[in-house]
């Protein structure tokens, strides 16, 4: 008996001993599996006589019990430190952000398109595109800019070399040619705004070789320059989001437009600092007029039944206007540190009704 008392300690202290389920199943086998100690010691029952029997019998049963017990015990402790392992490990602060902010931004351009768009869908209108590439008739001549006129050295046109026909392709100058091709493919009553990429061979602190324009065309019967001040007022107000913004518009000349306009809106350069809005200053925005009765001769619009209003923005001079970027050229170099300082979350999609720049 004084050896079936060590032999329980022995097993039993492997038992409670075990590290890991491996370790337990290990102890466990040792003892009771099929060639394990304790299975052993019952086999040799059948050996012993009768009286033994009677003494070693109960024993080794009660040995069995008590060796289950610790092997069950040892197996609910064990998987109860394995769940805490594992939730310890899993572990989940919820007081994080759903998600990290998203490391791209939204280039000031494409959220002043956006905003600009916002202002202009409010008002009814559409947007139209037309191709980088344009041909001569389209960019100039249609516009009531023929092959001599003055304005066309004013452009600095990038041209393609000339075709086998002598056609020479370029770089659209502005985005005017979109009202062309939407007036050929479209009747009137017509109000559509076009925002692209330009193209001009001249760089400086405020000019890149690729500017951004949006067009405007407005064609009716009876629209007339009230609707062109009126709606390009309502824009420049909404956009700057300045209710009280003061603006004048101020005779100009433009090939295709009869009478033009350049607007003006106030601000301020005090301390070298421009401010929209404040101060005595001005500060053109764009170009507009009435749209020249020859231009819808050439579309194949009757200038006596119809007429209009057009105008014509640069998109990174008002960027720059708006969220107060210093120089032009910054823009288009894609530099990250700029980009994340100027850039724009994404999703925040740009409404009336959200507010434009929040
Ligand atoms: N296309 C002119 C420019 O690039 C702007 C403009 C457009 C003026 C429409 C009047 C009407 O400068």
């Amino acid at each position: 008996m004084q050896d079936l008392d060590t032999l329980e300690k022995d097993m039993v202290a492997a038992i409670t001993g075990a590290a890991d389920m491996q370790a337990l199943e290990a102890a466990r086998v040792a003892a009771l599996g099929k060639k394990g100690q304790l299975t052993q010691l019952m086999r040799g029952l059948g050996q012993m006589d009768a009286e033994e029997r009677q003494t070693v019998a109960p024993r080794l049963n009660q040995l069995k019990d008590a060796l289950n017990d610790a092997v069950n015990e040892r197996r609910t402790a064990l998987n109860a430190a394995e769940l805490e392992a594992r939730l310890a490990s899993e572990k989940i602060d919820v007081t994080l952000p759903v998600r990290p902010r998203p490391a791209g931004t939204i280039h000031p351009v494409s959220q002043v398109i956006d905003e600009l768009t916002a202002v202009f869908a409010d008002m009814g209108f559409e947007v139209a595109e037309g191709p980088d590439i344009e041909d001569d008739f389209h960019n100039f001549t249609a516009l009531n800019i023929p092959p001599e006129h003055p304005a066309r050295q004013m452009h600095d046109t990038f041209y393609f070399p000339e075709k086998d026909d002598g056609e020479r392709l370029l770089l659209r100058t502005h985005t005017s040619p979109v009202q062309i091709r939407h007036m050929q493919a479209h009747k009137p009553p017509i109000r559509i705004i076009a925002p692209g990429r330009t193209y001009r061979c001249d760089s400086d602190q405020t000019h890149t070789p690729m500017f951004h324009q949006v067009e405007g065309l407005v064609i009716d019967k009876s629209t007339h320059m009230g609707h062109l001040k009126g709606c390009l007022e309502e824009f420049a107000r909404s956009f700057f989001e300045i209710e009280d913004l003061r603006m004048r518009f101020r005779p100009s000349y433009f090939p295709f437009t009869e009478p033009s306009a350049e607007l003006d809106i106030g601000c301020s350069y005090a301390g070298g600092e421009l401010r929209i809005g404040e101060g005595d200053d001005w500060l053109e925005i764009l170009g507009c007029g009435m749209v020249n009765p020859r231009v819808l001769d050439h579309v194949g619009i009757d200038p006596d039944t119809y007429q209009g209003f057009a105008f014509g923005m640069g998109i990174d001079r008002i960027a720059m206007l708006k969220y107060g970027i210093p120089d032009l050229r910054d823009m288009f170099d894609a530099d990250m540190r700029w980009l994340r300082h100027y850039g724009f979350v994404p999703l925040d999609i740009p409404t009336l009704a959200g507010g434009l720049s929040r």
